[in-house]
């Protein structure tokens, strides 16, 4: 069936044109539209390794884009035909997701200034907000592990976890805390009630396999079928599991989103995507309130009750082949539904208040918004042109 359609597809558009040769020379370089013009896709999604591109298939993603400083294993950007949907794979983990994004962003082979992106990769979930194979939408990414740590062993003996952020002097703390910049981000969470209705009808994938494990943990909502839900993503390159840890976490999260963001799941990019992004909008090259983090849960970040946690980790949680599916089965009506009502997205969806300071722990596009206001007004008063 999917190839049956992909293939039809492919007929109707006629045949996607190969790749062009990598180059790098400048504003002129285009994509391979060949009229010059660059690719302005409406929906760019993000996969973070080969399996989770349920994309290029099902979808007829047939126009081939080599972007120089992409993962070797994944050196292309994948187009439909008409170029309003692209796709590509980061690779996984912080590096490949911070590298492979700045060099798409900042590549100037495309037009990103009206691109929505959705980021659709799986995840472990917190079994108290959600389950496997649901499908979560997330507001704040936390760098969680973007901290202190001694081995649990040799921690003072009245700690809870090894864990502290960096500058501060114990666990629970951000007195004097020490702040990279990269440690929270804030989405447009107006833009995830806007999509967040096409979601109603789907079925989710799930397995009796799935079924099984999850009646294991006898609380809710780890034992509930899979749903949509909301809730905030941890990013690290460790990938850590048990409750102690996710506890830990689960605190650092709330004190970097002041008590008003949750730990539902975790993965190993977001927070490094997010970095780059934020990067390329204050070049002027996209719109950071114009991103969507979905994630759908592929294990559970703990053990069920009475169990013991590396056994539990080890074991098979029966989530993985369906929240590959609801990759899809999710993000599809997401990436549709932009294009289809394009007229009531093109000019961007208005962020919550407060956003623009959030969007990343520094304030850093909220400061470049008042230097540009200040500029234009210095500006216009030379001119004569101020207020009199
Ligand atoms: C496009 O690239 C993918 C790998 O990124 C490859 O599998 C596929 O064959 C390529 N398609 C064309 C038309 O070159
Ligand atoms: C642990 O004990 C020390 C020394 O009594 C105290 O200063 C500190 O606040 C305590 N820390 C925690 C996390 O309870
Ligand atoms: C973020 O802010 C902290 C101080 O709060 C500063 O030390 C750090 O250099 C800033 N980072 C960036 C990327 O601006
Ligand atoms: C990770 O991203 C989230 C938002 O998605 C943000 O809240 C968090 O501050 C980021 N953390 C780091 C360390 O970048
Ligand atoms: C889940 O997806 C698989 C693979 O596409 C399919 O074979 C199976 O029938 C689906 N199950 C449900 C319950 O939709
Ligand atoms: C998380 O914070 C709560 C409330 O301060 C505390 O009781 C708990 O021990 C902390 N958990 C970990 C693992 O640090
Ligand atoms: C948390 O509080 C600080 C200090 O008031 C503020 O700058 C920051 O924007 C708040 N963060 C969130 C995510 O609300
Ligand atoms: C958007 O498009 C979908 C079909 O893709 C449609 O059902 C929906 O009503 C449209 N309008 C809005 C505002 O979402």
């Amino acid at each position: 069936m999917r190839f049956a359609v992909a293939t039809a597809f492919a007929a109707l558009v006629g045949l996607a044109v190969a790749s062009p040769t990598p180059s790098n020379s400048g504003n002129s370089v285009r994509g391979n539209t060949g009229n010059g013009q660059k690719i302005a896709p409406k929906v760019f999604v993000f996969s973070m390794y080969d399996s989770e591109d349920v994309w290029t298939d099902r979808i007829a993603l047939t126009q081939n884009v080599t972007v120089p400083g992409l993962s070797p294993l994944f050196p292309n950007v994948h187009c439909n035909a008409a170029g309003e949907i692209c796709q590509l794979i980061t690779g996984e983990a912080e590096i490949n997701a911070a590298c492979t994004v700045t060099a798409l962003l900042f590549s100037n082979l495309f037009d990103f200034t009206s691109t929505y992106f959705l980021i659709a990769g799986v995840a472990g979930v917190n079994p108290h907000m959600g389950t496997s194979a649901s499908v979560l939408l997330a507001r704040y990414a936390v760098q969680v592990a973007l901290a202190n740590e001694v081995d649990a062993r040799e921690m003072p003996s009245n700690w809870t976890t090894g864990y502290w952020l960096q500058g501060t002097s114990e666990p629970g703390t951000m007195d004097d805390v020490e702040i990279y910049g990269t440690e929270v981000f804030e989405l447009n969470t107006n833009l995830r009630e806007k999509v967040r209705p096409w979601l109603d009808g789907i079925t989710l994938n799930d397995t009796t396999q799935a079924q099984e494990y999850r009646a294991t943990f006898g609380y809710s909502p780890a034992s509930d079928p899979p749903a949509v839900f909301y809730g905030d993503v941890s990013t690290s390159d460790v990938y850590f599991l048990g409750a102690d840890l996710d506890n830990a976490f689960a605190n650092i999260t709330s004190l970097w989103t002041n008590g008003t963001g949750q730990y539902a799941m975790t993965a190993q990019e977001d927070n490094a995507t997010f970095e780059a992004m934020i990067r390329a909008h204050l070049a002027g090259l996209m719109d950071f309130s114009r991103v969507i983090l979905l994630r759908a849960a592929s294990d559970f970040d703990r053990s069920p009750p009475n169990a013991a946690e590396v056994p539990a980790f080890l074991a098979s949680h029966g989530g993985y082949p369906p929240s590959l599916e609801n990759l899809f089965i999710a993000g599809n009506p997401i990436v549709q539904g932009i294009i289809s009502n394009w007229s009531s997205f093109k000019g961007g969806v208005a962020p919550q208040d407060g956003w623009l300071h959030n969007a990343d722990v520094n304030h850093t596009l909220e400061l470049k918004k008042a230097a540009a206001k200040k500029r234009s007004m210095s500006r216009r008063g030379a001119l004569g042109l101020a207020r009199r």
